[in-house]
C-alpha cells in the first residue's frame, strides 16, 4: 500500500510529443511514447495527489482518477499550462515539446512537384521557461531534459536558465532510457549543481523517486 504523502497536492504533468501540422494530412513530431508522463500521473493520484494531465500522447489509457486534458500542438499545450498554471502546487514537464513548428501549415496537401522541398520553421513558446518566469514560492517545477550528449553540462545549464526546481536529465542514446522504453535511466539535477544519479528503473519507479525529490525540496522550503 502506497502512503498518501501528496494528499492536498494540486499536481500537473504534461505528456508525449506534440504534433505541429505541415499541410491537412501530415505533422511534425518526434519520438515521445509519453510513459513517462502517464508514469508520473499514475504514481502521483496514487499517493493522494489531485492530478491533472495535459497530454499530446496518443491510444495510451489515462490512470483512473487523473484529469486529462488532450492537446496537439506546443501552442495548444501552452495555452493549456498557462491557464492551469495558478491552481497548481507541482507541475511536472514529462512532454517532449516540439522547439519549431512549420511557420504556416499549408491549407492543401502538399503535392510531390519539387525534387527539393525546403520548410520554414519558427519556435513555438517555451512552456517550461515560462512557468520559470511565473512561479510563485508555494509552487515546485520540474523539467526534463532528454539529451544525446554532455547529459550533465546541458542539465545544469538548463536547471538555472528556466529556474526550475528540479531538472530530471536522460541520456537517450543509453539502453534502457528514454523514448519508448518501459525503463529509464535518469539524473536528478538541481539549480545549485547537486547531481543525484538514479539506476536503471522502470518509469513508475523513476516517477515514485522524482516525487520523493520534490516533497523533500517542499519540506526544506518550508523549514
Ligand atoms: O530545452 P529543452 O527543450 O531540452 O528542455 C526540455 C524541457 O523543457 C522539458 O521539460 C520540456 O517539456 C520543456 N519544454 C517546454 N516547451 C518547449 C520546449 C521544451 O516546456 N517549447
Amino acid at each position: 500500500l502506497t502512503t498518501p504523502d501528496m494528499k492536498g497536492l494540486k499536481v500537473l504533468v504534461t505528456a508525449g510529443g506534440t504534433r505541429e501540422p505541415l499541410d491537412p494530412v501530415r505533422y511534425l513530431s518526434n519520438r515521445s511514447s509519453g510513459k513517462m508522463g502517464y508514469a508520473l500521473a499514475r504514481a502521483a493520484v496514487r499517493r493522494g495527489a489531485q492530478v491533472t494531465l495535459v497530454t499530446a500522447a496518443r491510444g495510451r489509457e489515462a490512470p483512473a482518477g487523473v484529469r486529462v486534458v488532450c492537446v496537439e500542438t506546443a501552442q495548444e499545450m501552452h495555452r493549456t499550462v498557462m491557464e492551469l498554471f495558478p491552481q497548481q502546487d507541482v507541475v511536472a514537464k514529462a512532454a517532449a515539446v516540439a522547439d519549431y513548428r512549420p511557420r504556416e501549415a499549408a491549407a492543401e496537401k502538399i503535392k510531390k512537384h519539387q525534387a527539393l522541398l525546403v520548410l520554414e520553421l519558427e519556435r513555438t513558446p517555451d512552456i517550461l521557461a515560462a512557468l520559470g518566469r511565473q512561479k510563485q514560492p508555494h509552487q515546485t517545477v520540474v523539467g526534463f531534459a532528454a539529451e544525446t550528449g554532455d547529459l550533465e553540462a546541458n542539465a545544469r545549464q538548463k536547471a538555472a536558465q528556466k529556474n526550475v526546481d528540479l531538472l530530471v536529465a536522460n541520456d537517450v542514446t543509453m539502453p534502457g532510457a528514454g523514448f519508448d522504453s518501459d525503463t529509464n535511466i535518469v539524473k536528478l539535477v538541481y539549480p545549485g549543481g547537486a547531481v543525484v544519479p538514479l539506476p536503471c528503473l522502470d518509469k513508475l519507479s523513476v516517477a515514485h523517486q522524482i516525487w520523493d525529490a520534490v516533497l523533500q525540496l517542499r519540506r526544506a522550503g518550508r523549514e
